[in-house]
C-alpha cells in the first residue's frame, strides 16, 4: 500500500506562520490531511493541537506537585476543566450526527463503542466536579510541600510524580479519543488528523514509560504503603506490574498494527514508515490493540484507580495519595 505526503507552503501572515513552523521544523514535513478540508484550517493544525495537549498535560502533572498549595490547586482545578473540555467535545461531536453512520463495525463487541462513549463521558463529567470540589480545599490548606526530585522511602519524589501525571492524564485520554478515530467513516476529512493525535500521543507514552523504567533503576521506588493489608499490597503490586506492560505493550501492538496494514505512523509532522512488509497479520496485533489489551485496561486501571480512591476515602489512610500527589 501506498501512501502520500503533501507539503504545504505557508502562505498565511507572518504571525501564523511562526506558530505553524514550530510544527514543521521539527520534522521539514508536512502530515498527510484529508481531500476535503475546508478552507481556513491552519496547515498541520492537527499537530498543533496534539503538542497543546501534551504540554497542557506535563503542565498540570508539574503543577499537581507544586511547592505552594495555590499553585497545586491551579493544577487540580485545571485537571477537572480539562474533564470539562473532554464532556463538551465527546457531547458536540456526538450530538452532530457525524457518528451516525460510523466506520463499519470489524466485530459484534463494536456495536458497544457508542455507549462506551457516553459512558466515559459521563465519568468525566463527574470527575470534573470532584477535581473543582478538591481544588477548592486546596486552595485553603496553604500547606508547602517539600519535595526531592529523587524518590524517597515512603514516598514518591518530583520527577516520578510527573511522569505518573502526565501518563495518567495522556493516557485516560487515549481512550475515547482512539474509540472516536475507529468510529470515523473513511471519507470525512478530519479522520486522519484524529490518527495523527492518536499516534503521535501513543509514541510519546511509549517513550515516557522507557524513561520512567529507566528512572525507577536511578532512584528506587517507595516500599508499599504499610497500612495496606498483605493482600492488598499484593493486588497493589500485580496492578503495577500489570500497567507497566500495558503502558509498553498498547503503543508497540498499535505500531506494529499500523505497519502490517501498511500505514505509517506519525510523530507530529514527522512520517514513520512502515518497517515491516504488509501481512495480514495486522488483524492478530489489532485484535491485541484493539481489544484484549483495550479491555484489559478497563479491569487494571479501574482497580488501580478505585483502590487508590478507596484507601483515601473509605479506609481514610490520609498519606496514601500523598506519595503520589499533595
Ligand atoms: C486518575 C487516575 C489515577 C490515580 C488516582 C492514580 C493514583 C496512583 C497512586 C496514589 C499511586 C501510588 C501508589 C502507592 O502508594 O504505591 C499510583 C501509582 C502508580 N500508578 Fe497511578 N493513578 C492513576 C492513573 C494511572 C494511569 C492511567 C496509569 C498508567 C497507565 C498509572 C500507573 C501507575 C503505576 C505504574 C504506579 C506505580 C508507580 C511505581 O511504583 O513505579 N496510574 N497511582
Ligand atoms: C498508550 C497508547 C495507546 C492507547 C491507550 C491506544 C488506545 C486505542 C484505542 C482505545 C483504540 C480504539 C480501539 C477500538 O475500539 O477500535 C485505538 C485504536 C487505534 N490505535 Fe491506538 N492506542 C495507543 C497507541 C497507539 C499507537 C502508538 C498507534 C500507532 C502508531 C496506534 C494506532 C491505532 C490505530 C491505527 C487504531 C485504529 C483506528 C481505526 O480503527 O480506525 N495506537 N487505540
Amino acid at each position: 500500500m501506498t501512501y502520500s505526503r503533501k507539503s504545504y507552503s505557508l502562505t498565511k501572515p507572518a504571525v501564523i506562520a511562526a506558530i505553524c513552523s514550530l510544527s514543521i521544523t521539527v520534522a521539514g514535513h508536512a502530515a498527510p490531511l484529508s481531500p476535503g478540508k475546508p478552507e481556513g484550517w491552519l496547515p498541520n493544525f492537527e499537530s498543533m493541537i496534539t503538542l497543546a495537549v501534551v504540554v497542557g498535560a506535563f503542565l498540570i502533572a508539574w503543577l499537581l506537585n507544586h511547592r505552594e498549595s495555590k499553585a497545586r490547586s491551579l493544577g487540580t482545578a485545571l485537571a477537572g476543566l480539562s474533564c470539562f473540555g473532554v464532556v463538551a467535545r465527546f457531547t458536540v461531536v456526538l450530538g452532530t450526527g457525524v457518528l451516525d453512520n460510523p466506520k463499519p463495525f470489524q466485530a459484534p463487541m463494536d456495536g458497544a463503542k457508542p455507549v462506551l462513549l457516553w459512558a466515559q463521558t459521563f465519568v468525566a463529567l463527574v470527575a470534573g466536579f470532584a477535581l473543582l470540589f478538591v481544588a477548592n480545599r486546596q486552595r485553603k490548606g496553604g500547606i508547602k510541600l517539600k519535595l526531592n526530585n529523587e524518590n524517597e522511602a515512603t514516598r514518591y519524589g518530583r520527577v516520578s510524580r510527573t511522569i505518573h501525571w502526565t501518563t495518567a492524564i495522556l493516557f485516560i485520554l487515549m481512550i475515547p479519543t482512539g474509540i472516536f478515530a475507529s468510529m470515523i467513516p473513511a471519507g470525512v476529512w478530519f479522520r486522519s488528523e484524529y490518527i495523527v493525535f492518536h499516534k503521535t500521543i501513543g509514541i510519546i507514552l511509549f517513550g515516557l514509560v522507557i524513561f520512567r523504567l529507566l528512572w525507577n533503576r536511578r532512584s528506587r521506588r517507595p516500599e508499599m504503603e504499610t497500612s495496606l493489608m498483605p493482600i492488598e499490597k499484593k493486588m497493589a503490586h500485580a496492578a503495577h506490574v500489570m500497567l507497566y506492560l500495558l503502558m509498553l505493550a498498547i503503543p508497540f501492538t498499535g505500531y506494529f498494527m499500523t505497519s502490517f496494514h501498511g500505514y505509517p505512523s506519525y510523530f507530529f509532522t514527522i512520517t514513520i514508515p512502515p518497517l515491516v512488509a504488509e501481512s495480514d497479520i495486522y488483524v492478530v496485533w489489532g485484535l491485541f490493540h484493539k481489544y484484549l489489551l483495550q479491555y484489559l485496561v478497563y479491569v487494571v486501571l479501574g482497580a488501580h484507580i478505585l483502590g487508590a480512591l478507596k484507601h483515601q476515602l473509605v479506609d481514610k489512610h490520609i498519606n496514601a495519595f500523598k506519595r503520589m500527589v499533595s
